[in-house]
Protein backbone atom coordinates (compact mmCIF):
# COMPACT_ATOMS: atom_id res chain seq x y z
CA UNK A 1 0.00 0.00 0.00
CA UNK A 2 0.64 3.46 -0.26
CA UNK A 3 2.10 4.50 3.05
CA UNK A 4 2.95 8.44 3.42
CA UNK A 5 5.47 9.56 6.45
CA UNK A 6 5.80 12.77 8.08
CA UNK A 7 8.57 12.94 9.71
CA UNK A 8 11.39 10.84 8.02
CA UNK A 9 14.07 11.13 10.42
CA UNK A 10 15.03 7.88 13.15
CA UNK A 11 11.33 6.63 13.09
CA UNK A 12 9.96 7.72 10.14
CA UNK A 13 13.16 6.22 8.24
CA UNK A 14 13.47 3.01 10.18
CA UNK A 15 9.59 1.98 9.34
CA UNK A 16 9.77 3.27 5.92
CA UNK A 17 12.59 0.57 4.76
CA UNK A 18 11.07 -2.52 7.06
CA UNK A 19 7.85 -1.52 5.27
CA UNK A 20 9.95 -1.48 1.86
CA UNK A 21 11.30 -4.47 2.76
CA UNK A 22 7.07 -5.96 2.44
CA UNK A 23 6.71 -3.99 -0.82
CA UNK A 24 5.07 -1.16 0.45
CA UNK A 25 5.63 2.13 -1.46
CA UNK A 26 6.61 5.16 0.42
CA UNK A 27 6.09 8.86 0.66
CA UNK A 28 8.82 10.27 2.60
CA UNK A 29 7.98 14.10 3.64
CA UNK A 30 9.05 16.87 6.11
CA UNK A 31 12.87 16.81 6.55
CA UNK A 32 15.01 20.05 6.05
CA UNK A 33 17.32 18.14 3.02
CA UNK A 34 15.63 17.07 0.33
CA UNK A 35 18.46 15.17 -0.81
CA UNK A 36 18.21 13.10 2.43
CA UNK A 37 14.31 12.34 0.94
CA UNK A 38 15.09 11.25 -2.28
CA UNK A 39 17.95 9.08 -0.69
CA UNK A 40 15.30 7.23 1.05
CA UNK A 41 13.04 6.59 -1.83
CA UNK A 42 15.55 5.60 -4.17
CA UNK A 43 17.05 2.92 -1.26
CA UNK A 44 13.07 1.83 -0.22
CA UNK A 45 12.35 1.51 -4.31
CA UNK A 46 8.84 0.50 -4.93
CA UNK A 47 8.23 3.57 -7.08
CA UNK A 48 8.61 5.27 -3.68
CA UNK A 49 9.16 9.19 -3.43
CA UNK A 50 10.42 11.96 -1.68
CA UNK A 51 7.01 14.43 -1.09
CA UNK A 52 5.59 17.67 0.37
CA UNK A 53 3.55 16.64 3.70
CA UNK A 54 0.62 17.74 1.95
CA UNK A 55 0.91 14.89 -0.42
CA UNK A 56 2.02 12.41 1.41
CA UNK A 57 -1.37 12.32 3.29
CA UNK A 58 -3.38 12.99 0.08
CA UNK A 59 -1.61 10.67 -1.82
CA UNK A 60 -1.38 7.69 0.94
CA UNK A 61 -3.52 5.14 2.52
CA UNK A 62 -2.19 5.74 5.33
CA UNK A 63 0.29 7.73 7.38
CA UNK A 64 3.15 7.64 10.02
CA UNK A 65 3.62 11.05 11.68
CA UNK A 66 6.41 10.76 13.04
CA UNK A 67 7.81 14.35 14.08
CA UNK A 68 9.40 15.85 17.68
CA UNK A 69 6.63 16.70 19.33
CA UNK A 70 7.90 20.24 19.29
CA UNK A 71 7.25 20.65 15.55
CA UNK A 72 3.78 18.93 15.57
CA UNK A 73 2.30 22.32 14.56
CA UNK A 74 4.25 22.99 11.96
CA UNK A 75 3.83 19.86 10.44
CA UNK A 76 0.02 19.87 10.38
CA UNK A 77 0.43 23.21 8.80
CA UNK A 78 2.41 22.47 6.16
CA UNK A 79 -0.53 19.05 5.70
CA UNK A 80 -2.89 21.16 5.40
CA UNK A 81 -6.26 19.54 6.33
CA UNK A 82 -7.43 15.84 6.23
CA UNK A 83 -10.21 14.24 4.86
CA UNK A 84 -10.58 11.19 6.64
CA UNK A 85 -6.79 9.50 6.56
CA UNK A 86 -5.51 7.09 8.79
CA UNK A 87 -2.47 8.86 10.91
CA UNK A 88 -0.53 6.18 13.14
CA UNK A 89 1.17 8.96 15.76
CA UNK A 90 4.38 7.90 16.53
CA UNK A 91 4.80 11.03 18.52
CA UNK A 92 5.69 10.98 22.38
CA UNK A 93 5.47 14.80 23.99
CA UNK A 94 8.79 16.11 24.71
CA UNK A 95 9.35 19.51 24.95
CA UNK A 96 12.67 21.61 23.68
CA UNK A 97 14.21 20.63 26.55
CA UNK A 98 13.33 17.11 26.45
CA UNK A 99 10.67 17.10 29.61
CA UNK A 100 7.77 15.12 28.94
CA UNK A 101 4.77 17.38 29.00
CA UNK A 102 2.05 16.01 30.92
CA UNK A 103 -1.84 16.39 30.37
CA UNK A 104 -4.87 16.48 32.34
CA UNK A 105 -6.56 12.94 33.55
CA UNK A 106 -8.95 13.26 30.82
CA UNK A 107 -6.62 14.32 28.17
CA UNK A 108 -3.43 12.76 26.19
CA UNK A 109 -0.83 13.28 23.95
CA UNK A 110 -2.76 11.36 21.16
CA UNK A 111 -6.32 13.28 21.68
CA UNK A 112 -5.08 16.25 21.94
CA UNK A 113 -2.82 15.54 18.67
CA UNK A 114 -6.46 13.97 17.52
CA UNK A 115 -7.90 17.43 18.37
CA UNK A 116 -5.63 19.45 16.15
CA UNK A 117 -5.87 17.08 13.36
CA UNK A 118 -9.93 17.46 12.66
CA UNK A 119 -10.96 15.13 10.07
CA UNK A 120 -8.32 12.64 10.78
CA UNK A 121 -8.18 9.08 12.07
CA UNK A 122 -5.59 8.99 14.52
CA UNK A 123 -3.96 5.27 16.18
CA UNK A 124 -1.29 5.92 18.78
CA UNK A 125 1.44 3.27 17.60
CA UNK A 126 5.24 2.68 17.27
CA UNK A 127 5.66 5.14 20.02
CA UNK A 128 6.95 2.60 22.63
CA UNK A 129 10.03 1.02 21.19
CA UNK A 130 13.10 2.65 20.31
CA UNK A 131 14.20 3.66 16.81
CA UNK A 132 17.08 0.96 17.28
CA UNK A 133 14.99 -1.94 18.22
CA UNK A 134 12.28 -1.46 15.30
CA UNK A 135 15.96 -1.74 13.17
CA UNK A 136 17.47 -4.20 15.47
CA UNK A 137 14.96 -6.00 16.48
CA UNK A 138 12.38 -6.52 13.94
CA UNK A 139 11.23 -10.86 13.34
CA UNK A 140 11.66 -11.27 17.02
CA UNK A 141 8.57 -11.33 18.14
CA UNK A 142 7.86 -8.06 20.37
CA UNK A 143 4.78 -6.15 20.66
CA UNK A 144 3.77 -2.83 19.54
CA UNK A 145 1.14 -1.61 21.42
CA UNK A 146 -1.37 0.28 19.57
CA UNK A 147 -4.67 2.52 20.33
CA UNK A 148 -7.02 3.99 18.57
CA UNK A 149 -11.13 4.17 17.77
CA UNK A 150 -11.41 2.71 14.46
CA UNK A 151 -11.78 -0.66 14.46
CA UNK A 152 -11.36 -1.26 10.56
CA UNK A 153 -8.48 1.43 10.65
CA UNK A 154 -6.63 -0.59 13.61
CA UNK A 155 -7.24 -3.49 11.83
CA UNK A 156 -4.63 -1.34 8.67
CA UNK A 157 -2.15 -0.51 11.57
CA UNK A 158 -2.00 -4.38 12.98
CA UNK A 159 -1.23 -5.41 9.57
CA UNK A 160 1.17 -2.74 9.28
CA UNK A 161 2.82 -3.58 12.58
CA UNK A 162 3.34 -7.65 11.56
CA UNK A 163 4.61 -6.49 8.09
CA UNK A 164 7.36 -3.98 10.02
CA UNK A 165 8.25 -7.61 11.89
CA UNK A 166 6.18 -7.06 15.20
CA UNK A 167 3.52 -8.49 16.92
CA UNK A 168 0.51 -6.02 17.33
CA UNK A 169 -1.52 -5.54 20.83
CA UNK A 170 -4.35 -3.60 20.94
CA UNK A 171 -4.35 -1.55 23.39
CA UNK A 172 -8.06 -0.56 23.38
CA UNK A 173 -9.71 3.24 22.14
CA UNK A 174 -7.69 6.07 21.88
CA UNK A 175 -7.86 7.43 25.34
CA UNK A 176 -5.85 4.12 26.78
CA UNK A 177 -2.95 5.66 24.31
CA UNK A 178 -1.96 7.25 27.14
CA UNK A 179 -0.97 3.97 28.87
CA UNK A 180 2.13 3.58 26.47
CA UNK A 181 3.20 6.96 27.08
CA UNK A 182 6.69 8.14 28.47
CA UNK A 183 6.79 7.22 31.86
CA UNK A 184 4.19 4.57 31.48
CA UNK A 185 5.28 0.96 32.51
CA UNK A 186 4.91 -0.18 28.36
CA UNK A 187 7.31 2.33 27.16
CA UNK A 188 10.24 2.28 25.68
CA UNK A 189 9.35 -1.72 27.13
CA UNK A 190 10.61 -4.36 24.74
CA UNK A 191 7.61 -7.02 25.61
CA UNK A 192 6.61 -10.55 24.24
CA UNK A 193 3.07 -11.14 23.56
CA UNK A 194 2.48 -13.15 26.62
CA UNK A 195 4.47 -10.68 29.28
CA UNK A 196 2.34 -7.86 27.41
CA UNK A 197 -0.50 -9.66 28.90
CA UNK A 198 0.73 -10.26 32.05
CA UNK A 199 1.47 -6.58 32.08
CA UNK A 200 -2.26 -5.43 30.96
CA UNK A 201 -4.13 -8.10 32.98
CA UNK A 202 -5.61 -9.14 29.71
CA UNK A 203 -5.88 -13.07 29.24
CA UNK A 204 -5.06 -15.60 26.36
CA UNK A 205 -8.64 -15.52 25.15
CA UNK A 206 -8.70 -11.87 25.17
CA UNK A 207 -11.03 -10.97 28.24
CA UNK A 208 -9.88 -8.24 28.84
CA UNK A 209 -9.37 -6.86 32.53
CA UNK A 210 -10.26 -3.49 32.01
CA UNK A 211 -13.50 -2.66 33.30
CA UNK A 212 -13.30 0.83 32.95
CA UNK A 213 -13.57 0.05 29.23
CA UNK A 214 -17.16 0.67 28.19
CA UNK A 215 -16.96 2.48 24.73
CA UNK A 216 -19.04 0.62 22.09
CA UNK A 217 -16.14 1.18 19.66
CA UNK A 218 -13.99 -0.66 22.17
CA UNK A 219 -16.94 -3.48 22.30
CA UNK A 220 -16.93 -3.47 18.49
CA UNK A 221 -13.52 -4.27 18.12
CA UNK A 222 -12.34 -7.21 17.14
CA UNK A 223 -8.92 -8.13 19.06
CA UNK A 224 -7.62 -11.47 17.32
CA UNK A 225 -3.89 -9.90 17.05
CA UNK A 226 -3.97 -10.23 21.05
CA UNK A 227 -4.63 -13.69 20.95
N1 LIG B 1 13.87 8.02 18.11
C1 LIG B 1 13.20 7.10 18.78
O1 LIG B 1 13.77 6.08 19.23
C2 LIG B 1 11.71 7.27 18.98
C3 LIG B 1 10.99 6.16 19.43
C4 LIG B 1 9.60 6.26 19.56
C5 LIG B 1 8.97 7.45 19.26
N2 LIG B 1 9.70 8.54 18.87
C6 LIG B 1 8.98 9.78 18.58
O2 LIG B 1 8.88 9.90 17.16
C7 LIG B 1 9.00 11.27 16.79
C8 LIG B 1 10.18 11.40 15.84
O3 LIG B 1 11.36 11.02 16.52
P1 LIG B 1 12.71 10.80 15.72
O4 LIG B 1 13.70 10.31 16.70
O5 LIG B 1 12.45 10.03 14.47
O6 LIG B 1 13.07 12.32 15.36
P2 LIG B 1 14.13 12.84 14.32
O7 LIG B 1 15.12 11.77 14.00
O8 LIG B 1 14.62 14.14 14.82
O9 LIG B 1 13.26 13.05 13.00
C9 LIG B 1 12.35 14.10 12.87
C10 LIG B 1 12.14 14.40 11.40
O10 LIG B 1 11.36 15.60 11.30
C11 LIG B 1 12.08 16.53 10.50
N3 LIG B 1 11.82 17.90 10.94
C12 LIG B 1 11.85 18.37 12.22
N4 LIG B 1 11.51 19.67 12.23
C13 LIG B 1 11.28 20.02 10.92
C14 LIG B 1 10.89 21.21 10.30
N5 LIG B 1 10.65 22.34 11.00
N6 LIG B 1 10.72 21.22 8.95
C15 LIG B 1 10.95 20.09 8.23
N7 LIG B 1 11.32 18.91 8.79
C16 LIG B 1 11.48 18.88 10.11
C17 LIG B 1 13.53 16.17 10.67
O11 LIG B 1 14.25 16.74 9.61
P3 LIG B 1 15.80 16.40 9.28
O12 LIG B 1 15.75 15.16 8.44
O13 LIG B 1 16.27 17.58 8.54
O14 LIG B 1 16.49 16.20 10.60
C18 LIG B 1 13.45 14.66 10.67
O15 LIG B 1 13.34 14.15 9.35
C19 LIG B 1 9.17 12.06 18.09
O16 LIG B 1 7.92 12.56 18.50
C20 LIG B 1 9.70 11.03 19.07
O17 LIG B 1 9.38 11.35 20.41
C21 LIG B 1 11.06 8.46 18.70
Amino acid sequence: MNIGIVGSGNIGSTLGRLWANKGHKLLFSFSHDEEKLERLAQECGNGSRAVTPYEAVSLSEIVLFSVPWTQVDEAIKQIGRFNGETVMDATNPYDAEMHVQTFPENDSSSESLAKKMEDAKLIKAFNTLRAETLRDHSGQEIVVFYAGDHPLMKKKVAQLIEDAGFVPYDAGPLREGKKQEPGTDRYLKELTLEEARRLTGESAEGEAVRGEVESPQWQERSSPTNR
